[in-house]
């Protein structure tokens, strides 16, 4: 089964927008499981405009499923994350003032580091999934610092889906191989949606987990975010 975690941080951008509590991003979390999400993902960023560090701290208790904590392991998300203590910490390489995470790790170039920082995490009992692009090295590389998880990073896919789905997804379908084989279990996302969920999904049927946020939130938009949640889960059934 693939697991739908879901991406709330543009729900926390639309609270900020207008400052106070509208809409109330802890009842949206509780909310997303009881609609049927097995998880809920967060990336707090450093100057906190959409998902704060407080915020973080209130999900904890509140989210029964899995949470996911993404982001760029500087020291004070360290610090969160291992004081927080989610069922998963997601890796990311961008720095902090990205607009949205735009590629995945040179596992080679920073080795040393991440194996560091992944010993830490798992040191805490937090399991862990590194952000990648599909290149064979790469993740070969993601299993050498220990990682136990990678999240394939899907834009290009999504990118190329909609004019060529079949030549989107074969670097997808290698690079899962490839992870499969190394002995780490995988995740994906990013702009995956309604339209292309499926076809990765039937590509790669031993993915985890995928966390969607942007398109999900915008199709809750005409759909409710119930129904969206519910066509987002039937798009990864076995
Ligand atoms: N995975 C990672 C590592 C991300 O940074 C993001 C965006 O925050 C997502 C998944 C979700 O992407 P999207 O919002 O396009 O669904």
């Amino acid at each position: 089964m693939t697991k739908l975690s879901v991406n709330i941080n543009k729900i926390a951008t639309l609270r900020n927008a207008r400052g106070g509590n509208i809409p109330d991003v802890q009842k949206v979390a509780v909310d997303c499981e009881q609609f049927g999400a097995q998880g809920i993902t967060v990336h707090p960023r450093p100057d906190e405009r959409h998902i704060r560090y407080s915020d973080v701290e209130l999900l904890r208790p509140l989210v029964t499923t899995e949470f996911n904590i993404e982001g760029y392991p500087s020291d004070s998300f360290i610090k969160l994350v291992t004081t927080v203590k989610p069922h998963q910490v997601t890796l990311v390489p961008d720095p902090p003032d990205a607009i949205t995470s735009s590629e995945g790790w040179d596992t080679i170039k920073n080795r040393d580091f991440l194996m560091d920082i992944i010993g830490e995490f798992q040191r805490h009992g937090i399991r862990t999934s590194i952000f990648i692009g599909t290149e064979p090295e790469l993740i070969e590389g993601a299993a050498k610092v220990g990682t136990n998880r990678v999240e394939l990073y899907t834009e290009p896919y999504a990118i190329q889906y909609p004019d060529d789905p079949a030549t989107a997804v074969k670097p997808f379908v290698e690079a899962a191989t490839v992870a499969r084989d190394a002995g780490l279990e995988l995740n994906a996302g990013h702009d995956l949606n309604l339209d292309n969920l499926r076809y990765m999904k039937l590509n790669i049927p031993w993915l985890k987990e995928v966390s969607i946020g942007h398109a999900l939130i915008a199709d809750a938009l005409y759909y409710g975010l119930q129904n969206t949640i519910q066509m987002y889960l039937r798009q990864l059934r076995d």
